[in-house]
């Protein structure tokens, strides 16, 4: 998710259970093929986050295709296209869910993806797929930071996926799901909304669960997607919409434990049980000690001087408990880790009185103001 499935929040996400597969912010084609340097930041991940996906959108083919060799020299686990952005920026450019208008431009997209790991698996260079040096450099500079070697030592044929949705301003996923499987993808995953529903609404899993039973038909694997806030919804909408998994959006937001009991939903739906037993409510202090995980994550990566881009996932882990709104106000002035330690220390005091039970193995400091 832009701006969200940053690195800081995939490998917190990943440390806390973590989902079956990840995927990356959406990175335009464009970017990674030297448009702007600033175009990378999602394709940083660290080895715990596997399997992890990488997700491209534009609307070139030949930019795909070196675009796509690129992420298969740094390492990901399969190449997803985004087909289901709706946003004016991406969708009025031809890109994301626009594409859901121009099938003949879908599928090409797709084909050159598709070559393009099969040459890069066969043994191809990224110089022979015609990226230009910078990029090769930069690519090499990656790979050494994140694995000691500028180069991955196997090379293999990583999975094809599109996410798409149910249509432009209409359901029409009957015929565009059927258009996408021409271009032969491992997986489709399919949000339940049009492009025209943006968020609105509530996400038709009816939709979903009736192309999901025909393209499975087809070898393909179906995720489905779209208001998914626990696991025990995950395993209610796999059991009743025909599709192999699930994708959750914004139920992680200021919630990564969400994957925690991934094993138990398997369980549950391998043995057509029904649900999951209903899980506690996060203790406080445990709600506090992932806030400071994750903004420490956050600051190690990025420094203090873009600090400002974690306050929404601050903001996000404050709902629920008492006076959650009041430290939410204060989440969203903080500059750095330091000021989170001393707003949850001084938090931490007024509720209770004293600092010594939440204070126990946490470095925060409280700056001593009163309530
Ligand atoms: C802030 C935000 C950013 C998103 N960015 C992406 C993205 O980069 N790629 C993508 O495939 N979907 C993206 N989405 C859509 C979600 O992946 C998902 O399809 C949608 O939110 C519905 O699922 P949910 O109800 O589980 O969130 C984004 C959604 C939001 C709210």
């Amino acid at each position: 998710m832009d701006g969200v499935t940053d690195p800081a929040f995939r490998r917190v996400v990943a440390t806390h259970g973590g989902p079956d597969v990840i995927f990356t912010e959406f990175t335009h084609v464009g970017d990674i093929c030297g448009r702007r340097n600033m175009g990378w930041e999602p394709l940083a991940y660290s080895e715990r986050e596997r399997p992890i996906v990488a997700q491209l959108y534009g609307k070139d083919p030949g930019l795909f295709y070196q675009a796509t060799q690129v992420v298969c020299e740094l390492g990901f686990d399969g190449v997803d296209i985004n087909m289901g952005c709706p946003s004016k920026n991406v969708a009025a450019s031809g890109s994301g869910a626009a594409l859901i208008r121009t099938p003949d431009l879908a599928l090409d997209i797709m084909a050159s993806t598709r070559q393009a790991i099969a040459d890069w698996s066969s043994g191809q260079t990224l110089a022979q797929g015609g990226v230009k040096p910078s990029v090769i450099e930069m690519t090499k500079s990656m790979n050494t930071k994140r694995t000691g070697k500028p180069q991955p030592q196997t090379r293999r044929n990583v999975p094809l996926s599109v996410k798409t949705r149910l249509g432009y301003d209409k359901v029409v996923i009957d015929e565009w799901s059927d258009c996408l499987a021409q271009g032969n993808p491992e997986v489709l995953s399919i949000h339940g909304r049009t492009l025209a529903q943006m968020y609105r609404g509530e996400a038709d899993w009816e939709g979903i669960a009736a192309a999901a039973l025909k393209i499975r038909a087809k070898g393909i694997l179906v995720l489905g997607n779209g208001d998914i806030r626990s696991l025990d919804e995950a395993v209610w909408r796999i059991q009743t919409s025909s599709v192999d998994g699930v994708l959750i959006g914004r139920g992680a937001l200021g919630n990564p434990w969400i994957f925690l009991k991934k094993e138990a939903a398997r369980q549950a739906i391998q043995q057509s049980n029904r649900g999951l037993a209903m899980e506690p409510p996060i203790a406080l202090e445990d709600r506090f000690r992932m806030i400071l995980e994750h903004a420490e994550v956050f600051e190690t990566l990025n420094g203090k001087e873009r600090f400002p881009r974690m306050r929404k996932h601050l903001g996000w882990y404050c709902t629920g408990f008492p006076h959650a709104a009041a430290l939410r106000a204060n989440m969203v002035r903080t500059t750095c880790l330091q000021d989170v330690e001393e707003i949850l220390a001084d938090y931490w005091k007024c509720q209770h009185g004293h600092e010594e039970a939440f204070a126990s193995g946490l470095r925060f400091q409280s700056t001593g103001s009163s309530c």
